[in-house]
């Protein structure tokens, strides 16, 4: 791409040309987030890929999230600018292997977290995102015994706060699993007024001590609307763009990870750029195509999960 090239006019025009949508997550970069026509979380991100009137759906966000977009409108083009942005949860739970772990539980049902590949949501009942995953789980009598797949720290959150005991798949995200306890709770002696809030990726030592956990849209109003002045922030540090354009006087503090070498940055969203953005528009590809099998038994799921939580 020519280094002198207005990425931001460019990709505003070809929007327009092409009646395209660009749909965010949170954890893009913060030019990214700038430029999209919707930024949310999970959830919000696939109640707006089944509504919109665009032709296109450019999605900045992971694979099965694009998966996610194009099961939900199959007849439009759904373009990822790099197709292998994946996911270490989607990942940690291949379909076949979790056929047969299905077939141990013959009367449970599977709540699946929308992290999960289609193939994945073709073997679920009902899907779920963290802002929603409570009142899906509710929503199933209490005789119903439940799989759940593929995060067990969510999980395990969720067998807390639902108080419904539920069998787990031993899956987890890479960006979540590696806050330090130790380095938290020494950053909290610092900042004695800090509220610490985290995403219930985050494993259990971890949520046990927060002052609130939620989803990232969760989080974020949680920074707009409490009185804390300060934040503690435990999950993608991306989302701290839109806590920081919300509430500009506040201050956030990305919490630490256990190795100094390592970082909070997820490595598959952060593989979007604005100049893979720009090319994806331009070229229409990489453009996510989804067997006609996949999209017709895994939609289900999705369209289970929306309406439970319209
Ligand atoms: P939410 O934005 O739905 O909280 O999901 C977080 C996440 O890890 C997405 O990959
Ligand atoms: Fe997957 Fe974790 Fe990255 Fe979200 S933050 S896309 S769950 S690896």
């Amino acid at each position: 791409v020519d280094p002198t090239l207005d990425l931001v006019a460019e990709i505003n025009k070809l929007k327009k040309e092409k009646n395209a949508v660009i749909l965010a997550h949170y954890y893009q970069e913060s030019e990214i987030q700038d430029i999209a026509d919707y930024i949310g979380d999970s959830l919000g991100l696939s109640q707006q890929a089944a509504e919109t009137d665009a032709d296109i759906i450019v999605f900045a966000g992971v694979h099965f999230m694009a998966e996610t977009a194009k099961m939900l409108s199959p007849s439009k083009k759904v373009l990822l600018p790099d197709l292998k942005a994946g996911c270490s949860l989607a990942d940690s739970c291949p379909a076949p292997v979790f056929r047969k772990f299905k077939e141990k539980y013959p009367d449970h049902k599977v709540v699946s977290y929308i992290n999960c590949t289609a193939e994945l949501k073709t073997l679920t009942d009902v899907c779920c995102t963290s802002t929603n995953a409570k009142h899906i789980i509710d929503s199933f009598p209490p005789e119903q015994k439940l799989i759940f797949a593929p995060d067990v720290n969510l999980g395990r959150w969720l067998v807390k706060e639902t108080g419904r005991d539920m069998v787990l798949w031993n899956g987890s995200c890479m960006v979540h699993e590696i806050f330090s306890h130790e380095k938290i709770t020494k950053l909290r002696i610092k900042h004695p007024d800090a509220a610490f809030i985290a995403h219930p990726e985050c494993e259990a030592h971890i949520l046990d001590i927060a002052d609130h956990v939620g989803s990232t849209s969760s989080l974020l109003r949680f920074t707009r609307e409490s009185d804390y002045q300060e934040f503690i922030v435990a999950t993608e540090p991306g989302i701290i763009h839109q806590m920081v354009k919300e509430s500009p006087d506040k201050v956030f503090i990305p919490a630490p990870p256990n190795n100094a070498c390592a970082c909070n940055e997820c490595p598959h969203m952060k593989r979007n750029t604005m100049e893979k953005l720009y090319l994806c528009m331009k070229h229409e590809l990489p453009e996510i195509h989804l067997p006609e099998w996949v999209i017709e038994q895994g939609v289900a799921s999705i369209d289970r999960m929306l309406e439970i939580s319209a």
